[in-house]
């Protein structure tokens, strides 16, 4: 059977390019080697919307939080969840003439050759690739984990080998993280990457890392780059769990941190025992201090959306500059 493909024309530059049935607008067309605008890759920042000129679309992803009401009335689309459902005329909202040079996004075949163990429902996958992973630290890949199911998950590791390395967790009874964790060793599958805008801004200003639960994964990452690279630059990074067993890779975390020049590394747990001798409380609680000192610093964030936006109303109302502030919020 032949597969059916749609033509695309972009009514600025009058480029086109063929999308197959049911492949998304955004995909085929960097497949394609047409330069479209993108940074999420999963309908959260809007940069990649079009306005439909001419033909019918169809969104992918109902509840994309880039996309609302007055989008639908004005016919625009977000491409990196949209696919046609007949030839189109699109008009891009946002021009650039060039790809974004931390954004070399390619598909790869990605087989999981291990997973390991690491706290309560928290386990590394480590997935090893055709080729070489291209990526900045901090930065994310989306998995295709079966048809119709994508989600995103940040590398953990270095750029520079064929394998990639996430931290997930198992949330029980949801489709992504619950299919990821049935994957069996050996099996295959299809991966994008990298996507988002996480990755470290060169300069002299101060650093700060705060992650909360898995966001503790692109966290890793961008330690390690500091690490690797000699960075002289002040670094505090600010870790918050719920409980112990949730706070993974504590001890691989402290030692990085502990070969910076001059790093600080603070934990928060909701529940600590005992033996906890960081903050009781939230990472916002863990963070109390030291806002004051913030305001001339360049911040990565990452972890679950409460999180996420709790930090950054905190760092807002200590005048942190939105442009100092990089952030993955999981969901
Ligand atoms: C930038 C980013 C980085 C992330 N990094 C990590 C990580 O390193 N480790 C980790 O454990 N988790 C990470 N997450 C969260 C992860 O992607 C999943 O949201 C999480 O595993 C829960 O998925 P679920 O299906 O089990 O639960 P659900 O509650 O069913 O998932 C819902 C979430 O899935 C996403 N989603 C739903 N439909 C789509 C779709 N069609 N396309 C794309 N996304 C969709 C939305 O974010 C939504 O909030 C990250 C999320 C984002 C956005
Ligand atoms: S919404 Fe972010 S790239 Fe599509």
């Amino acid at each position: 059977m032949t597969m059916r493909t749609y033509r695309v024309t972009l009514a600025n530059t009058g480029e086109t390019f063929e999308v197959g049935e049911g492949d998304r607008i955004l995909a085929a067309a960097r497949r394609a080697g047409v330069w479209l605008p993108f940074e999420c890759g999963w309908g959260s920042c809007g940069t990649c919307k079009v306005t439909v000129v001419e033909g019918e679309a169809d969104l992918l992803f109902a509840e994309a939080p880039a996309m609302d009401a007055r989008d639908a009335r004005r016919r625009r689309m977000v491409t990196c969840q949209s696919r046609p459902l007949s030839d189109l005329v699109i008009k891009p909202t946002w021009v650039s003439d060039e790809p974004r040079p931390e954004l070399p996004t390619a598909d790869h075949k990605a087989q999981l050759v291990e997973v390991e163990e690491l706290g309560l429902q928290i386990c590394r996958f480590r997935f090893q690739l055709e080729g070489e992973a291209v990526y900045r630290a901090g930065q994310y890949a989306i998995l295709e984990l079966a048809p119709k199911l994508r989600r995103c998950y940040s590398m953990s590791d270095l750029p520079g080998s064929p394998v990639v390395e996430l931290i997930a967790k198992r949330y029980e009874g949801r489709p992504g993280s619950e299919q990821l964790f049935r994957l069996p060793v050996g099996s295959s599958i299809n991966m994008e990457l990298p996507y988002g805008d996480m990755w470290l801004r060169e300069g002299l200003r101060p650093v700060v890392l705060i992650a909360g639960g898995t966001g503790v994964s692109p966290i890793l990452a961008l330690v390690r780059q500091l690490v690797e690279s000699g960075d002289q630059r002040p670094v505090r990074v600010f870790y918050g769990a719920t409980t112990q067993d949730q706070l993974v890779c504590w001890d691989e975390l402290a030692s990085l941190v502990d070969r910076l020049p001059s790093g600080r590394l603070h934990g928060a747990l909701l529940t600590g025992g005992d033996s906890w001798v960081g903050t009781t409380g939230l990472v916002t609680d863990a963070l109390t201090p030291y806002l004051e000192a913030m305001a001339d610093s360049d911040i990565y964030l990452a972890g679950p959306p409460p999180m996420v936006n709790a930090v950054r109303v905190l760092l807002r109302e200590h005048s942190v500059q939105f442009d100092r502030i990089h952030y993955d919020s999981f969901g």
